[in-house]
């Protein structure tokens, strides 16, 4: 299929409404090591069990985060797929309980040689990964980095992940305050969803909550939501010491099931109305200009 034919397909599929646009959520941190991949792997595991269609989509391009979660290394990445011959569903490796895995290889932030039709190509051609999922999760680096909130700024959901670590509330403020300092370029805000982790307990997480979202309220005029807490739990650490996934191996433990809990959460709110363009396309638009 070439690229003109693939966007008719995609174009008709759409107005028959036989895709819907999945669910698009970066997993961020202002302070690195503080539980995005844990947070993406172990979300993914419990939307599976809630029958949804999961693809992670691993932008840090720094560390092989996912893989070692997965125990699998991917054969291929995006770059594949944008330079090379390989079709959308073969640059995917499935990893536990199915759960698809793309790498993002190094390929997509310099792609500023294509002309206007091979650009709008290519985010058709990805934009078909709306067949081929309900939910997309991407883990993304920590930090401010343009690459980060780049990520950040194209996804339509966002999840911050912070600890009760000062430096770590810091440094999420910091996050939230770089993405609203993109304001004045007009480009749309995504919602951001706070997660507290490593908590000792619900009053904890409430008051990670509390101390972030009034700085962002004094300083900065703006809201965050707040998504919950997901404890400090000795079963998950075991898990990832022997490269296993805590929903998988320990399904009962508490960090599991506020998981599982947090899934349920994402699912029941309704995410911000997309503008004219879908969130997919609008997604992967913003980085082949
Ligand atoms: N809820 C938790 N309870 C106990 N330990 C945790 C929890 N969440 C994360 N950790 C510990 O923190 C470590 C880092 O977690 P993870 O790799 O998910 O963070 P990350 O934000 O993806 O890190 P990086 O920024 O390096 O990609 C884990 O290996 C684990 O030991
Ligand atoms: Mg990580």
């Amino acid at each position: 299929m070439d690229q003109a034919e693939g966007l008719r397909n995609v174009i008709k599929a759409r107005e028959a409404k036989m895709v819907g646009d999945p669910r698009i959520f970066a997993i961020t941190s202002g302070k690195g090591g503080v539980g995005k991949s844990n947070t993406a792997v172990n979300l993914a595991i419990a939307f599976r069990k809630m029958d949804k269609r999961v693809i992670i989509f691993d932008a840090d391009l720094g560390l092989a985060n996912v893989e070692v979660m997965f125990g699998t290394v991917p054969r291929y990445s995006l770059k594949d797929f944008v330079y090379g011959d390989m079709e959308l569903p073969e640059i995917i490796t499935r990893g536990p309980m199915d759960i698809g895995f793309i790498s993002g290889g190094s390929g997509m932030l310099s792609l500023n040689n294509l002309d206007e039709d091979q650009r709008q190509g290519l985010v058709y051609g990805l934009s078909r990964l709306s067949e081929l999922c309900d939910i997309l999760l991407i883990d993304t680096g920590a930090g401010v980095s343009d690459s980060v909130l780049d990520f950040v700024m194209a996804s339509p959901e966002v999840l911050l992940v912070t600890t009760p670590e000062p430096s770590a509330i810091t440094d999420a403020y910091s996050l939230i305050k770089a993405v609203f300092g993109r304001r004045d370029t007009g480009v749309r805000i995504p919602d951001i969803s706070v997660v507290a982790n490593k908590v000792i307990s619900d009053a904890e997480g409430d008051a990670v909550f509390t101390k972030l979202s009034s700085v962002v309220d004094r300083f900065l005029n703006e809201k965050v939501k707040y998504m919950g807490c997901i404890p400090q739990d000795p079963l998950l650490e075991n898990a990832v010491r022997s490269q296993k996934i805590v929903s998988i191996v320990s399904p009962a433990s508490k960090s599991a099931r506020a998981y599982f809990e947090l899934a349920n959460r994402l699912l029941g709110q309704e995410p911000q109305p997309e503008d004219t363009q879908t969130g997919l396309f609008r997604f992967f638009a913003s980085f082949i200009k």
